[in-house]
Parts: structure tokens; C-alpha cells; sequence
């Protein structure tokens, strides 16, 4: 009960922030700066909620807490924090590009609505610190504190680009009591060089060979629910090659949209949910470890995901339209008994 009267609430003053400002990005803004001023003094009581023993999940070595993560999207430590505390297993960090980027120019994130159902589309083309700006900004945070799986998403300009971002990051983390795992981009649908290698599989094989030679970290790699089916059996079977790696299904669609200053982007909610369903079906039988992202917003979608052969599951947009449905579907997924067919 508490949970759905923090919900309405929630939401009734995210419509009202969003209708004060001019545009989707400024409200996003202005919600981030207020959950900063709001958890400290509200941390128990707003957004702290005990995750059930029975939803923990293992990928590798490493133990989420819950089959939900924070899909790739947020560079704000306090923001991803709170939804960790409201009930995310783990997540990952938003992609890091080397250098520090502005990103595309505004408008670039906009609210859409299909069939009745919320969503997004962004052209944020990937804004950011550069990694030397992210590792700065980490040391600055509580890392520690935080007993649970975090990634850090990496892209670069070039193959050579991604192997040296991953590599620092990975020398930085390592020496940090944390435990953590790292994630390559190749599929964001906003920037120049975002999908370089999808159309090259033989530049990700080399890629993820030359770091598998020096790191055992574990090491995912984000699809496109863009690529063919075809394309996708191919990626798969080339990444089970590497060990401790998993496939996160998958990154925004694109499409076009006027209202976006680049004429388009890249969607996301729960218009994408029937491929993500397809193509952890299509991948499952080939045996890396999936996270499927893309859509989901229920309890009965995240089973769904997980009995078709996913390990766990990304989200991202229903963390901006709504996060205390967190807590909800970690509740009905013990209620139910949605995870008992998982092992
Ligand atoms: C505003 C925004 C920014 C995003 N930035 C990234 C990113 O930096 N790296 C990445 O791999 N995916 C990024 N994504 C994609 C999400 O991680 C996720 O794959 C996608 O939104 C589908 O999941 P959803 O339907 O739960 O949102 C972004 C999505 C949104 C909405």
C-alpha cells in the first residue's frame, strides 16, 4: 500500500515538473536535483526497500540481489543509488566515450506514446565526462558502500579507443574494493561510430580477444534489437567464444521523429518488449549468459524474460516514468512464484 501511494505520488509530481519546464530534459534535470536533496532526509522511509532472499541471482561470480538492473542510461551516482536501494540488483553506469562530449544538440529526449503506452526516444548521443572525468568522479563516491554488482558501460571512435577506455577503467576498478563488471556499447543508434561494429563482427572478435589477454573481468557486449536475427545468431556464437562474457539484449530502436532537433533516435518502453522477448528466445539456446533490457515494465514480463533463458534483466525508461515499480515487481515475482522454474 505504501509502495502504490509513493507511486501515484511520484507520478503526479513528475506530470506536474514536466509541464513547468519547457522541455523533457530540463525535467529530468530538476527531478534529479530534488531525489539529491530528498533521500538523505527521506531515505528510509521513501526509498529504501528490502529485496527478498529468494531473487538472488548469480552471473558468474558476481551476486545481484535482485534479476533487476539499472540498464545503462544514468552517469548520476546518488540517482542510480536510490534505485539500487529501492530494489535493483546491480546496474550499470551509463557508456563512457574517451573525451568529454556534449552530446547531441537540444531537443534530444522526448515522451512518446504507443498504443497507450509511455515512452521515449533520445538523441542524447552520448554526453559525458570521458573516462578520465568518470574515474575522477568516482573517487569522489562512496563506492564501497554499495554491496552490489555495478558495470560501467564503454564506447569509443574506434576499436582502439574501446580497448583503452576499458582498460583504464578496469586498472581504476580494480584496486577498489567493489565488485563490478564491464560492458561495451556497440549498438547506440545516436552517434557517427555507435554501430562501427555491428557491421564488422571481426573488429568485436578482436577486441574482446585482446582484453580477454589481459583481464579475466567479466565482459558484456550490448546488441541492437535493430540487427537481423541472422546477425544476431552470428554475434552470439562469436562472444560465447570468450569467456565471462554475457549479451545484453539490447539497446534502444531507432526511429524517426521531427520533434527531435537530429530528426531521430532512439526508442525506448514497452514498445520494445516483444522483440526483447524474441530475441532471448533466439538466443538462449546458444549458452551466454543474457541480460535482457528493452520494455519492461511488469513483473510478468521480467518471468516471461527469465523462463525463456535470460540471467537478468535491464531497465531503463520505466526507472524515469515510474522507479517504485521496483519494489512492486520484486514483490510479486516471490508472491508468485514467477522465479521457482529458474533453476
Ligand atoms: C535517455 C537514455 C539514454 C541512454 N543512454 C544509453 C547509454 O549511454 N548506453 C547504453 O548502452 N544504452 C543507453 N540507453 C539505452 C538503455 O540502456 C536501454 O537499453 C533502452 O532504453 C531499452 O530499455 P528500456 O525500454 O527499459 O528503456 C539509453 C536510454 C535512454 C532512454
Amino acid at each position: 500500500m505504501q509502495t502504490a501511494c509513493l507511486s501515484f505520488l511520484y507520478r503526479h509530481i513528475r506530470h506536474f515538473v514536466i509541464t513547468q519546464t519547457k522541455d523533457l530534459e530540463n525535467a529530468i534535470e530538476v527531478g534529479d536535483k530534488w531525489l539529491h536533496r530528498l533521500y538523505p532526509i527521506f531515505k528510509y522511509i521513501a526509498f529504501h526497500f528490502k529485496i527478498p532472499p529468494s531473487l538472488e541471482t548469480k552471473l558468474y561470480d558476481l551476486t545481484f540481489s535482485s534479476p533487476l538492473t539499472i540498464a545503462s542510461f544514468k552517469d548520476d551516482w546518488t540517482v542510480f543509488r536510490i534505485w539500487l536501494d529501492m530494489g535493483m540488483g546491480g546496474g550499470t553506469f551509463k557508456t563512457i566515450m574517451s573525451h568529454p562530449r556534449n552530446g547531441n544538440q537540444k531537443p534530444r529526449i522526448i515522451e512518446t506514446n504507443i498504443d497507450g503506452k509511455k515512452g521515449l526516444i533520445n538523441a542524447m548521443g552520448l554526453p559525458g565526462k570521458g573516462v578520465s572525468g568518470l574515474i575522477d568522479y568516482l573517487q569522489k563516491q562512496d563506492l564501497t558502500t554499495i554491496k552490489k554488482p555495478i558495470g560501467f558501460s564503454v564506447g569509443g571512435n574506434s576499436t582502439t579507443e574501446y580497448l583503452q577506455n576499458l582498460n583504464r577503467l578496469d586498472a581504476f576498478l580494480a584496486k577498489k574494493n567493489i565488485s563490478y563488471y564491464l560492458e561495451i556499447n556497440i549498438s547506440c543508434p545516436n552517434t557517427p561510430y555507435g554501430q562501427d561494429m555491428i557491421k564488422h563482427p571481426n573488429l568485436l572478435e578482436k577486441l574482446l580477444e585482446d582484453f580477454r589477454r589481459t583481464s579475466q573481468t567479466i565482459l558484456g557486449v550490448k546488441l541492437s534489437p535493430d540487427q537481423n536475427n541472422e546477425d544476431l545468431l552470428e554475434f552470439a556464437t562469436l562472444i560465447k567464444e570468450i569467456p565471462r562474457t554475457y549479451i545484453n539484449i539490447g539497446n534502444t530502436s531507432y526511429i524517426k521523429s521531427t520533434e527531435l532537433f537530429i530528426g531521430g533516435g532512439g526508442l525506448s518502453g514497452p514498445a520494445l518488449f516483444p522483440r526483447t522477448l524474441e530475441i532471448t528466445q533466439l538466443l538462449s539456446p546458444i549458452g551466454v549468459p543474457l541480460i535482457a533490457t528493452g520494455g519492461i515494465s511488469s513483473a510478468k514480463e521480467v518471468t516471461q524474460l527469465l523462463e525463456s533463458g535470460a540471467t537478468l534483466v535491464g531497465i531503463a525508461t520505466q526507472l524515469v516514468l515510474d522507479p517504485y515499480q521496483i519494489p512492486i515487481i520484486n514483490k510479486k515475482l516471490v508472491k508468485h512464484g514467477h522465479l521457482e522454474k529458474r533453476n
